[in-house]
C-alpha cells in the first residue's frame, strides 16, 4: 500500500488569531522562529511522504510562496558567509514537492479535505493538521503510515483529553487492542458531555483510504454547521477498519494564542542556549 501524498488543510478562518490573521495566514505564525506550516511539511518529509498538498483559502498564496527558493536571498547569504542560513534556505525549499488547492469558502475540515480529491486520486493518503504540533521522533504520521500499511486499514491519532474539553473535540468509541492501538467502533464530533463515548480525542493526524472522499461527497453539515471529517471517517466504519493510535510525545494545539505561546516556550526549552536565557528570564520575573 502506497501513501501517495500528505494533505495539509490550512484554509480555516483563524478567528482565534484575529486581528493578525486579517493579513497573515495562521500557518505562517511561528513556533519560536519556524512557521507552523514548515513543521507540518517537515513531519511529512521525515515520514518519507515527499508530495504535499496544502489547502489554502483565496488570497493566501503566501503559504505556498514560503516553500519557493529565493535566489536573491540565497546569494546575499552566500556573500555574507552565512552558509548555515543558506543551507536552511535550500533545505526549506527542497523539503517536499508542494502543490496547493484553494478552498473557496471555509465550509469545514471535511470539505477542505474533499477539495484535494483531484490531486490525491485513488490512493491512501495522510492528513496533517498544522495546528497540532507533536514533538516526536520518529514522526507520528510516519508511524501511522506504517501501521496503515501493515493492517491495510485507516489509522487516526488520539490522545486522552480532560472530560471538560471533549465537547469541543472529535471523540472515539474505541477498544484497546494492545500497545498504543485501539479498534475504533464509532466516532462523534463535539459530543455533549453526557454523550462522549470515551476520553480519547482525535488529534490532527490521519491515514485514510480514498473511499473517504465518496463519503465526504455525501456528508451533510454536522456539528457547528460544517462538513466534518470525523463524520466521514465514522462512515468508513461500515465497510472498513479504523484504528486509533494513542501517540506518545509532547503535543500542543497551536490553534489558540495560548497554545502557540506554550509551543514556543516548550520548543525554546529544547534548545540549550535559548533555554538558559528563557529560564533566567522566568526566574527574574518571579
Ligand atoms: P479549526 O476550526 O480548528 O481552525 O480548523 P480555524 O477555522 O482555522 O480557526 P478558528 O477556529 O477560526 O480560530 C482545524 C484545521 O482545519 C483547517 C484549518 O485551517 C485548521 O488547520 N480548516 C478548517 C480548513 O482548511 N478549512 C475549513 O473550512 C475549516
Amino acid at each position: 500500500m502506497n501513501i501517495g501524498a500528505a494533505v495539509i488543510p490550512a484554509a480555516g478562518l483563524g478567528t482565534r488569531f484575529l486581528p493578525t490573521t486579517r493579513s497573515v495566514p495562521k500557518v505562517l505564525l511561528p513556533v519560536v522562529d519556524v512557521p507552523v506550516i514548515h513543521l507540518a511539511v517537515a513531519e511529512a518529509a521525515a515520514a518519507g511522504i515527499g508530495r504535499v498538498i496544502v489547502i489554502v483559502s483565496p488570497g493566501q498564496e503566501a503559504v505556498v510562496d514560503y516553500f519557493r527558493s529565493i535566489p536573491a536571498l540565497e546569494e546575499a547569504l552566500e556573500r555574507r558567509g552565512r552558509g548555515d542560513l543558506l543551507d536552511l534556505m535550500i533545505e526549506t525549499a527542497g523539503m517536499a514537492e508542494i502543490e496547493s488547492v484553494v478552498q473557496d469558502e471555509a465550509l469545514g475540515l471535511g470539505q477542505a479535505v474533499l477539495t484535494s480529491r483531484p490531486l490525491v486520486g485513488e490512493e491512501p493518503f495522510a492528513v496533517i493538521l498544522p495546528d497540532d504540533v507533536i514533538w516526536r521522533t520518529p514522526p507520528t504520521i510516519g508511524v501511522m503510515a506504517e501501521m496503515a500499511r501493515k493492517m491495510d486499514a485507516n489509522v487516526i491519532a488520539v490522545r486522552e483529553a480532560p472530560s471538560e474539553m471533549l465537547s469541543s473535540l472529535g471523540v472515539a468509541d474505541a477498544a484497546p487492542i494492545g500497545g498504543h492501538l485501539y479498534n475504533v467502533r464509532g466516532l462523534v464530533e463535539k459530543p455533549k458531555p453526557e454523550d462522549a463515548p470515551s476520553n480519547l480525542a482525535i488529534v490532527g493526524r490521519y491515514v485514510l483510504m480514498p473511499e473517504v472522499f465518496e463519503l465526504l461527497e455525501r456528508t451533510e453539515p454536522g456539528a457547528v454547521g460544517e462538513i466534518q471529517l470525523t463524520d466521514a471517517v465514522a462512515g468508513l466504519l461500515s465497510s472498513q477498519r479504523v484504528y486509533a493510535y494513542r501517540f506518545p510525545g509532547f503535543h500542543v494545539d497551536v490553534g489558540t494564542p495560548s497554545g502557540l505561546l506554550k509551543a514556543s516556550i516548550y520548543e525554546s526549552l529544547q534548545r540549550p542556549t535559548l533555554a538558559r536565557e528563557i529560564k533566567t528570564w522566568f526566574s527574574d520575573l518571579a
